[in-house]
């Protein structure tokens, strides 16, 4: 894992994948929110839980092999990876949203992609009074460029879970839907 994570620094260091390099590429090895390399594999990762209904999006939610290990009721190991994609919803000629047989929104397109990633100390790089333990998170264009984001938002929004949740939102969904709970 560690060789996994370096290599997803040197990435991001080098600008690979048409990555422009920016002044928020990683210095030391422990990345600040907008530094994560962007995971480039994570369709291949476990599923989280896929096709989420927003009211004008859907999303899908990935976790990679380490996060994926988690038992209920753990918090989520350093190493692990969450992804996900925010898809645009379909509209119709009208600009309503078009639903399937389900009544459900069809993804049309991919939008973003937000990631949050955890590592040994990395909370250290977190504003004082939005540390969520040691997660650090990052948003993304469809194309793995960065977005510029104000971080905030993202720890703010995801800091009332709690550590019981691991600053997870569907962290039950997730350990209910996978059925088991070793
Ligand atoms: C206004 C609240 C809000 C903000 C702001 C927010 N999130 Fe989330 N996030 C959610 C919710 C709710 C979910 C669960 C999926 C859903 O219902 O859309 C989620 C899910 C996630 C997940 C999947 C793991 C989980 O918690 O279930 C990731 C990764 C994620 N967000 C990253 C980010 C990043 C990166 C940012 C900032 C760029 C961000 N989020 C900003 C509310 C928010």
């Amino acid at each position: 894992m560690r060789q996994i994570l370096i290599a997803g620094v040197m990435l991001s260091i080098f600008g690979c994948g048409g990555m422009a390099m920016t002044p928020s590429a990683p210095s030391n090895g422990t990345p600040k929110d907008g530094e994560l390399a962007f995971p480039t594999l994570y369709k291949s990762f476990p599923k989280f839980l896929h096709g989420i209904q927003k009211p004008n999006a859907v999303r899908d939610l990935y976790v990679n092999q380490r996060g994926a290990e988690t038992h209920k009721g753990e918090n989520f190991a350093n190493g692990s990876i969450l992804v996900m994609e925010i898809h645009n919803a379909k509209k119709n000629a009208d600009n309503s949203f078009t639903k399937n047989r389900d009544g459900n929104l069809i993804k049309d397109g991919l939008a973003k992609v937000f990631v949050m990633q955890k590592g040994a100390g990395w909370g250290k790089n977190a504003p004082e009074g939005l540390k969520n333990g040691d997660w650090i998170y990052s948003a993304f264009k469809a194309n793995g460029d960065r977005l510029d984001i104000k971080y905030g938002k993202c720890r703010s929004c995801h800091m009332p879970l709690g550590e019981a949740k691991d600053y997870v939102h569907r962290y039950d969904e997730y350990f209910m839907k996978r059925g088991h709970s070793y």
